[in-house]
């Protein structure tokens, strides 16, 4: 019994060692071996982002609407945050000299999304509503130039 229990805190203390490396691994092999029609984790927060972006687009029309507006901040900012520590699937055709720039390049942008949605909630909670739409619409117009800089186009 003594034995057992010996041998299940081991497993215990070195499964909680691995963990970490284990939570990253599976989903850098994901990316190496993508193939056409799965989707990167990144991916998939991209179309959190999008889904969220076109409810803010409805709901921002409509001031009385701003609960909504907040419950779309909040999902959008929430998917923002894990993809802005995920690597862009072109990371690997990168040069290796020129990788870190990338993805820190990547991760700046990601924060300057986070950081418009920010200001576009700011904005509601203060009751300028202009302002939010303003806002609003610096956040989507970063789309098009930072999927031309971080995605492979499909030629
Ligand atoms: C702000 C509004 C944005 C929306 C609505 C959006 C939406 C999307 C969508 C729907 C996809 C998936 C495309 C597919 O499944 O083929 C995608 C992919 C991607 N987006 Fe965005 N995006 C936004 C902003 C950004 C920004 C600011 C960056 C860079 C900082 C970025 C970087 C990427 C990358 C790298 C991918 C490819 C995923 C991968 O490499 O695994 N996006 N985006």
């Amino acid at each position: 019994m003594k034995t057992l229990l010996v041998a299940s805190s081991l497993l215990l203390v070195l499964g909680g060692a691995l963990a970490p490396r284990e939570v990253f691994a599976p989903a850098q092999q994901e990316h190496a071996g993508q193939s056409k029609g799965e989707h990167t984790p990144l991916e998939e927060r991209m179309h959190v982002m999008e889904d969220q972006l076109k409810a803010l687009r409805r709901s921002l029309r409509d001031p009385s609407r701003v609960v909504d507006s907040l419950a779309s901040l909040a999902k959008f900012q929430e998917a923002a945050l894990v993809a802005k520590s995920e690597t862009p699937r072109m990371s690997a055709k990168v040069p290796e000299g020129e990788r870190a720039k990338f993805v820190s390049d990547y991760r700046r942008e990601m924060l300057h999304a986070l950081e418009l949605s920010l200001a576009v909630e700011r904005a509601l909670l203060d009751g300028k509503h202009e302002e939010a739409l303003v806002r609003f619409e610096e956040l989507r117009n970063l789309e098009d130039p930072a999927h031309s800089k971080f995605t492979e186009e499909e030629k």
